[in-house]
């Protein structure tokens, strides 16, 4: 059975916004694990924009829930990521500017750096992943690599499905990266962008084994629960 891992950054950005505790991360990732997720990812950035230090020293000592934690290769981040050690890490490019992780990594420009990360996680036996884009140059490099699991990025097929265009080239790409990844011995993940549909058409690829989704998810939570806060404040308020 493929497996759902819930990215619960979205919960830290909300938190952070009043600068108060409420939703907190920590809650969010017991909650979501209860209620069926298979692991959680947390994204650990330089720029703290939403998941904290302390928010990932604490997810990470939780014993129920598998953590997924996204790293860049900055040293600093990589030391503590080793520090804390999570069940899982994944890497991934990071840029300042951007507002989402859009795209996957450069492996050619970062070989040497990402073989001594991954030979550090290793050690630790931290099952390692690369955030690639669906390029077969990047699978055959990921194998020299020697890393247990990719992930492809999702985002362009994400944004064509959205928009009501043509899919079918990247589709096929993905495709065919996941089964030479396979082949190869490598595990295959997929996220970013990802929604009902966009879920149903690439959970049609056998060989991907695990899905992790953020933004969707915790977005759509807010018209699926509402009904239930709202229930909860007019019973407070009858009387
Ligand atoms: N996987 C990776 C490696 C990511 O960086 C992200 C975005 O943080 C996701 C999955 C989740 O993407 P989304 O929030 O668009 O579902």
């Amino acid at each position: 059975m493929k497996r759902l891992g819930v990215n619960i950054d979205h919960v830290a950005t909300l938190r952070n916004a009043r600068g108060e505790n409420h939703p907190d991360p920590y809650h969010a990732a017991l909650h979501v694990v209860k209620k069926g997720a298979d692991s959680v990812t947390i994204h650990l950035r330089e720029d703290r924009r939403h998941i904290n230090y302390l928010d990932t020293k604490k997810i990470c000592k939780l014993n129920k829930v598998l953590v997924n934690l996204e790293i860049s290769i900055n040293n600093k981040i990589v030391n503590n990521a080793l520090k804390i050690k999570p069940n899982y890490v994944c890497i991934v490019p990071e840029n300042r500017k951007e507002v989402t992780t859009e795209g996957g990594l450069n492996i050619i420009k970062n070989k040497n750096k990402l073989s001594k990360i991954i030979k550090r996680f290793k050690k630790k036996k931290i099952r390692t992943s690369l955030f690639i884009n669906p390029s077969l140059k990047d699978i055959k490099l990921s194998k020299e690599l020697k890393v247990d699991c990719v992930e492809i990025h999702t985002g362009k097929l994400s944004n064509l499905v959205k928009l009501k265009k043509k899919y079918t080239t990247e589709l096929n790409r993905i495709k065919k990266c996941s089964i030479l990844a396979k082949k190869l011995k490598i595990e295959v993940h997929a996220g970013h962008g990802l929604d009902y549909k966009t879920t149903k058409i690439l959970n049609k690829i056998k060989e991907i084994e695990e899905f992790n989704i953020g933004h969707f998810i915790i977005g759509e939570s807010i018209f699926i629960g509402l009904s239930n806060v709202i229930k909860k404040f007019k019973k407070i308020i009858k009387n």
